[in-house]
């Protein structure tokens, strides 16, 4: 089967920067991303493509070459699901927030409604590819679906990860480790298999991209994310060690990283790891597990999220302990809301919770994120529920110059490791701050040396 016409469900992180990706580098191949979010395919079709919703280094200028000639922004959920040989499910998969698997659970109820009406509209046999990230056997119930309630086409059910990082996206796509494609072992699943395979291969080699059963698809992306996010929390519960003892983390992670079995990515200590993924992920293996019955491997992951909580609320505590065990009215100017660099999103930021810890010692926090509006940032703090929207907007003032942000504080925490934050002039912002002033680097960006010469009380993580 030669693919013509794909449709994407979800124009998100995901969504976007996949099918942009995909319509840039298979220009025979017409691309149209759906959402039910009317503002959202607005921006993506906003005629300046520096203001579509997302930002990814490199992905205006590939929507900017793409759309229009063979990549599409709709609202038209209907019309696309019915023109589309292949389908993408690319929606929203949080954490429940109610009922049976609350707080653990994935909530699935978008995943079903895709199913649901594409089992509505489809008139022709149809591939249906799991791009969202699904506990393991979610194929099983959208074919369930599909089968029951559809128009008796066929359908083909295909499990495809994505393995992007925010603020990498397009290199990622660009230049994947592997392309993930789980299927039915049957003949008409090999068949969607090697159609899905003859997409990718357009920019990617045929010996990245890996076949397997779509339970093990399903599963793999599930266990990814659990073992990077265990490799943070683990050199995390490193840094705390080290602070009592006089070892370095930065130190100590070069030195088990040059361990080829080991190796060196992802053993940045910080104030915890944040984003959409590494902790609903984390709770939905946890969630599964216990559902099998198997406590100890649900315990062992577990230990995961715990551990990242602990940093946070570690980072927060010493900066209260620091400042002479009050920050009532200080100002303490944040730097950075987003969960990582060069991405504008803060979903699970540890910002958040680490302004809400303040605030709730009666801290008067500042903030400057080169790519996050105030609105942003305050419907964060509202969505802990911790206090008034009210008591937010006065408690927390944003800046959009960092200088600004600091003059007259009473400490810096350095929370995005934005790459800007370390060639600012900081002889400057000391020269503004109150005195001590204190520096509390939560991404370990600033060398502690230059910053103790110019007059900080410097502490990063883990030394
Ligand atoms: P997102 O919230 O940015 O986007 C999801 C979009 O789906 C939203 O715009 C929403 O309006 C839309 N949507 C929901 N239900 C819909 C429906 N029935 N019809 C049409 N549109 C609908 O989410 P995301 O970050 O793109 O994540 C999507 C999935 O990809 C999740 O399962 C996530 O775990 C996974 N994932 C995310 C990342 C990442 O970096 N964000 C990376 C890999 C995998
Ligand atoms: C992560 C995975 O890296 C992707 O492979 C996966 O596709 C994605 O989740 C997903 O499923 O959503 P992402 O969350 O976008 O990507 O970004 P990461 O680079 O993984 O960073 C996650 C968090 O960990 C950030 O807060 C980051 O600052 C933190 N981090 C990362 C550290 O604290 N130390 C490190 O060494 C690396």
């Amino acid at each position: 089967m030669k693919i013509t016409k794909i449709c994407c469900i979800g124009a998100g992180y995901v969504g976007g920067p996949t099918m942009a990706v995909i319509a840039q580098k298979c220009p025979h191949i017409q691309v149209t991303v759906v959402d039910l979010n009317v503002d959202r395919i607005n921006a993506w079709n906003d005629p300046n493509t520096d203001n579509i919703p997302i930002y990814e280094p490199g992905l205006s200028e590939i929507v900017a070459e793409a759309r229009g000639r063979n990549l599409f922004f709709s609202n038209n959920v209907e019309k696309a699901i019915d023109e589309a040989q292949v389908i993408f499910i690319s929606v929203n998969t949080p954490t429940k927030t109610y009922g049976k698997g609350k707080g653990m659970a994935a909530d699935l109820k978008y995943i079903e409604l895709c199913a649901r009406q594409i089992a509505k509209i489809a008139k022709e046999n149809k591939i249906v590819v799991e791009k969202s990230t699904l506990p393991v056997r979610t194929a099983e119930a959208i074919k369930s679906i599909l089968d029951n309630t559809g128009n008796g086409v066929q359908f083909q059910i295909l499990s495809n990860p994505e393995f992007l990082a925010e603020g990498t996206a397009v290199t990622d796509l660009l230049d994947p480790d592997r392309i993930l494609i789980g299927g039915d072992t049957t003949p008409e699943g090999e068949k969607a298999i090697n159609a899905l395979v003859e997409v990718y291969s357009n920019w990617v080699e045929k010996d990245k991209i890996l076949t397997t059963n779509v339970w093990s698809s399903e599963l793999s992306k599930l266990t990814a994310n659990a073992f990077l996010a265990q490799r943070i929390s683990s050199i995390n519960a490193m840094s705390e060690l080290c602070e009592k003892t006089g070892a370095d983390v930065n130190e100590v992670a070069r030195a088990i990283g040059m361990d080829s079995r080991i190796g060196s990515k992802f053993l940045k200590s910080s104030v915890g790891f944040g984003g959409s993924c590494f902790q609903k992920d984390i709770l939905n293996l946890v969630y599964i597990a216990k559902s099998y019955g198997l406590s100890e491997v649900a315990d062992y992951w577990e230990q995961v999220i715990i551990m990242n909580d602990h940093q946070k609320r570690r980072f927060s505590n010493k900066i209260v302990q620091t400042l002479y065990n009050t920050v009532a009215d200080k100002k303490i100017t944040f730097l950075g809301w987003a969960f990582k660099k060069d991405t504008n999103d803060t979903r699970e930021s540890a910002a958040i919770y680490v302004a809400d810890d303040l605030i709730n010692e009666q801290a008067k926090i500042s903030v400057y994120d080169p790519k996050v509006s105030r609105s942003k940032m305050l419907s964060d703090l509202d969505y802990l529920a911790t206090r008034s929207s009210t008591e937010n907007e006065n408690l927390v003032q944003v800046f959009d110059d960092a200088y600004a942000a600091c003059n007259n504080a009473h400490a810096v925490a350095i929370l995005t490791e934005w790459d800007e934050f370390k060639t600012y002039d900081w002889k400057k912002i000391y020269d503004s701050m109150q005195k001590p002033a204190f520096v509390f680097d939560g991404r370990n960006i600033l060398d502690k040396k230059e910053m103790e010469a110019i007059g900080f009380v410097y502490q990063g993580i883990g030394s």
